[in-house]
């Protein structure tokens, strides 16, 4: 195994086959102490805090990605290509952009739109399409159906704009179905894809764009709980 790269120094600490993505450093060190077993830290380069456990018996990683394709674009390249990781699945918060998705409701991402010039070095003559695993797809609506979760799977907006100048941009894309807005997964969908491993993006409704409805912090912890709950057994797959 590679022992450091620019941005990922493990000291020896093994990554798991299987690393779930939060934004959030310090959200990954809560997911590592809540839900894993035998937890040692691979981490710490920048503050972006990556720790590597087993749940249910089954080796897992949590990272934090950063924010943006641009910050998950280099993590996830370095844990694929160096560190053989096969499995990389975001979990994070989105911004609803349907009327029927209601705040903690869980996002499934099976594809992944985008504002972002990031495909721009695959040089492709004409529009790659980011598309999540299917056999990870699959395994998480199964898990949700399981856990009686209220969930969507579809098409996300993953974005290079958190405040847009252009407030009429949600609307549109919300006209073409997508169902919600984060900054993330297309990045992570095109990485997995060139490197032919497994991504899934798995998202928990924070706020609802269309009707500006917003959820509070302690909210958000049942939400997350669904969320974590659907994604954790996928590492054992
Ligand atoms: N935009 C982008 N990412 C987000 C949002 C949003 O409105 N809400 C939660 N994550």
């Amino acid at each position: 195994m590679t022992t450091n790269t620019p941005h990922i120094n493990p000291n020896g600490v093994e990554i798991a086959p299987t690393v779930l993505l939060p934004g959030d450093p310090l959200r990954a060190k809560f997911i590592a102490e809540t839900y894993l077993d035998n937890v040692k830290q691979f981490n710490e380069v920048r503050n972006m805090f990556g720790f590597t456990g087993e749940f249910n018996g089954t080796p897992v990683s949590v990272m934090g990605s950063g924010m943006g394709m641009p910050s998950i674009g280099i993590y996830s390249s370095e844990l694929i290509k160096f560190y053989d990781v096969k499995k990389v699945i975001r979990v994070g918060s989105c911004g609803a952009m349907q009327k029927h998705v209601n705040l903690y409701d869980v996002i499934i991402g099976v594809s992944a739109s985008h504002d972002s010039n990031f495909m721009s070095q695959y040089n492709l003559p004409g529009t790659w399409a980011p598309t999540a695993s299917w056999k990870l797809t699959a395994a998480a609506i199964a898990e949700a159906e399981k856990q009686g979760a209220n969930y969507h799977v579809g098409n996300i907006l993953s974005s290079d704009i958190f405040y847009n100048e252009d407030d009429t941009v949600n609307d549109r894309w919300a006209s073409m179905g997508v169902l919600g807005v984060e900054m993330e997964s297309a990045a992570l969908y095109a990485i997995a894809a060139r490197h032919g491993v497994d991504a899934l993006g798995i998202f928990t409704a924070s706020d609802n764009l269309i009707t500006g409805e917003r959820t509070t912090a302690a909210e958000r912890q049942t939400a997350f709980t669904s969320m974590m709950e659907i994604a954790l057994p996928l590492a054992a797959i």
